[in-house]
């Protein structure tokens, strides 16, 4: 007999014979009888094992098995209302793959001790429907971006440019030279569009955060995209139909995770194109009224993001930030004030996905915007030979694949929306 799923076996008759594996759950056992609760990737099910129906041998280690430990079960479902998911197991043969060593995690327990012991906390319930909403998201990502002319590609993650500047780049020495773990693929995908036009990539990015705060990993997945022949708007109009393919679909391939997490499937669906666009100025005044104390030049925290899409079912963005407030490649806009950017902001207050913008094809105005920034101009030669050999006018935009998940699976923190999150002091397991 084949081995199958726990979902597969939960959906069998009365009667059926099954054969599952996985790990134990939940257990309890009394003299002659040891009620276990089996999980694998596809969920549980509860199996009974009876002491005139196995082995003395198998009775015993069913009885002896801690959690965790890994099992072989073969026996014959038995319809029981009682049961999660409605089906029983009643086990005929009882085998013990690895017995486990007492769990050290149990039901109270501080998040320094379940991030110390995070390669087992990974097994839990909350973890697990996380990792495959993630998963999932980004089958439809890719399903996206294939369907709509982009090529997928594969920058290096070794850089010598701080693109996003130097006080949040993790410098290290390769071979004798300072380089940077990459904090964004942009400049390497904007070499790339003018051989394929449109693509993509997905890779790690690398900032030194040293502030604690719920939406900072100091390397998170970053899902970027550049554009040949697009402009600021037109590259709004991208990133609100990739979200929009995102939220429409996931309700539809995972909903069992999405309900296990809390989120609400309605609201997700209500997201469709357009999304509102608010001029930074704009935002200003919004706030100022709102009674913040906020004036033009100033960032944005996330106080102030809350209240910009308090009442917003969609996400919003926030278009034309004062150049000083942003990156020396965005494009100046015609006022010579502001920028052709727009950062997306996530409802409900998880605050920016997206970041993107028009970038600049006027090389003095790069260079002078670096040097303020006390940038090693020298290294961003190769970059201006892009507008140098047949420039065109092209966007870009970048989302962090982890602030995505924190608003779709409503965590509180975004350490949950990633396997191994790398923070201030935290890069162990
Ligand atoms: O706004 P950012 O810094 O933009 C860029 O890096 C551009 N070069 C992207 C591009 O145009 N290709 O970062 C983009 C997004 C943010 O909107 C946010 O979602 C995420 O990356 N992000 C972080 N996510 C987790 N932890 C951090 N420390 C993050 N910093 C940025
Ligand atoms: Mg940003």
């Amino acid at each position: 007999m084949e081995y199958c799923k726990i979902s597969e076996a939960l959906r069998k008759k009365e009667g059926e014979e099954v054969k599952i594996r996985g790990w134990i759950y939940r257990k309890r056992s009394s003299g002659k009888i040891a009620f276990i609760v089996v999980r694998d990737s596809t969920g549980i099910i509860q199996t009974i094992v009876e002491k005139k129906n196995v082995s003395s041998e198998e009775f015993k280690n069913a009885r002896k098995a801690l959690i965790e430990s890994s099992v072989e079960i073969e026996g014959v479902i038995h319809e029981d209302e009682r049961a999660p998911g409605g089906r029983e197991i009643h086990v005929k043969k009882f085998n013990v793959v690895g017995f486990a060593e007492e769990f050290p995690i149990t039901e109270y327990q501080s998040v320094e001790f379940l991030l110390d012991n995070r390669h087992l906390w990974l097994r839990s319930r909350k973890l697990t429907e996380v990792m495959k909403l993630k998963a999932k998201v980004l089958r439809l990502i890719r399903q996206w971006f294939d369907e709509n002319d982009f090529y997928e590609v594969t920058p290096s993650v070794i850089t010598t440019n701080a693109a996003e500047g130097g006080a949040t780049a993790f410098e290290f020495d390769y071979f004798g030279q300072k380089a940077y773990l990459s904090q964004t693929a942009q400049m390497y995908l904007e070499a790339l569009i003018f051989s394929l036009e449109r693509v993509w990539s997905l890779t790690p990015s690398f900032r030194a955060e040293k502030s604690r705060t719920r939406k900072h990993l100091t390397e998170y997945w970053h899902l970027e995209a550049e554009e040949a022949w697009v402009d600021n708007e037109g590259n709004m109009k991208i990133q609100e139909e990739l979200i929009s393919h995102v939220c429409q679909n996931i309700v539809k391939i995972a909903r069992d995770e999405l309900e296990f997490l809390g989120r609400d499937i309605e609201s997700l669906k209500q997201i469709e194109p357009p999304f509102k666009r608010v001029k930074y100025k704009d935002a200003i005044k919004k706030l100022q009224e709102k009674g913040f104390e906020i004036k033009w030049g100033d960032d944005f925290g996330a106080p102030h993001e809350r209240a910009l899409v308090e009442g917003e079912e969609k996400p919003v963005f926030i278009t034309h930030f004062p150049v000083e407030a942003k990156a020396f490649y965005m494009k100046i806009s015609p006022d010579g004030k502001t920028v052709e950017c727009a950062d997306m902001l996530a409802p409900e207050g998880y605050g920016e996905l997206i970041g993107g913008s028009e970038r600049s094809e006027d090389i003095d105005s790069m260079i002078a915007r670096l040097r303020q920034q006390g940038a090693k101009v020298e290294n961003y030669e190769w970059y201006f030979d892009l507008r140098r050999y047949g420039s065109v006018p092209h966007s870009g935009f970048g989302l962090g694949l982890e602030r995505l998940i924190m608003w779709l699976a409503k965590l509180d923190h975004i350490r949950d929306a990633t396997p191994f999150p790398r923070m201030l002091r935290r890069a162990y397991p």
